[in-house]
């Protein structure tokens, strides 16, 4: 059975944290859901750990709903949250609703998560109300870090932490199901998830959160241009993945590879065809 943002909902009441990976692509979304992951997001980090770029800014609708796409294939029982990325829902409320049904009907996510606080709030209202589940996202916002002043920790004083509380107060009353808390003090994520009934899942943000939320590529060891704090390295592909490819590339070389079991035969004498 698939979860659905109501179950999510529930988790925080009965005291069950939650465990949220990204994912981009079909065979690491089964992975990561017969894993137990309770969420999947299909991140616009995409921008960064895939598809090269140096920000998550050039991220496309076209190539969110190219990738979510793909993770619903992979794992079709899986609660599948999707980025709305960076100017999918600034031009107008209507663009907003039409950018969120595109995610769900063609790609099948069952929710879209949006940066930003008060400001988005009227359209995030509006997409609830269009039948659209909506997370939300606060603190580092990565589409907007160079406003930020770079990808730096946020909240660190008492007034920008009443701005983000007061931010995360508001995207509630909008109707999101759970905010993302991105970079922010362990101490003010605290008091955030104490003070709303939604809940927060936290990247940077601490353990007084009620979930957490890693890049994959990150916590698998895959993405090495730069490891930020907050990142446990659950294990090292990279390095296992260079060692399998530089055997391959010397066994190819000395003709090791194929050996007789990777090959195809039969009783033809095919030396006859050209004879
Ligand atoms: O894009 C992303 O992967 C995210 C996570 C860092 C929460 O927004």
């Amino acid at each position: 059975m698939r979860k659905t943002v109501k179950d999510i909902i529930a988790m925080k009441k009965n005291g069950e944290r939650i465990a949220m990976l990204t994912a981009y692509d079909a065979p690491m979304a089964s992975l990561l859901h017969e894993s137990g992951a309770d969420l999947l997001l299909v991140g616009d980090s995409l921008g960064m750990v895939v598809l090269g770029y140096d920000s998550t800014v050039p991220v496309t609708m076209n190539d969110m709903l190219h990738h979510s796409g793909a993770v619903r294939r992979g794992a079709p029982e899986a609660l599948v949250v999707v980025d709305m990325p960076f100017g999918a829902c600034h031009v107008s409320e209507a663009e907003s609703i039409a950018n969120g049904y595109r995610l769900m009907k063609e790609a099948g996510c069952d929710a879209v998560k949006i940066e930003g606080g008060k400001p988005i709030c009227p359209t995030i209202n509006r997409m609830v109300e269009a039948g659209i589940p909506v997370m939300g996202h606060l603190g580092l916002t990565p589409q907007t870090a160079g406003a930020l002043g770079g990808f730096k920790v946020q909240g660190r004083d008492m007034e920008a932490a009443r701005e983000l509380l007061d931010d995360a107060r508001a995207l509630q009353e909008a109707g999101v199901f759970g905010i993302v808390l991105e970079c922010v003090p362990t101490g003010l994520a605290k008091v955030v998830s104490e003070e709303l009934e939604i809940p927060t899942i936290g990247i940077g943000a601490g353990d007084g959160c009620d979930g957490q939320v890693l890049v994959t590529n990150d916590m698998l060891g895959l993405f090495e241009k730069f490891v930020p704090k907050f990142v446990k390295h659950y294990t090292k592909l990279a390095p296992q993945i260079r060692a399998g490819v530089e055997e391959y590339v010397k066994e190819v070389r000395s003709g090791a590879f194929p050996a007789e079991e990777h090959q195809f035969t039969s009783k033809c004498d095919y030396k006859k065809l050209v004879e």
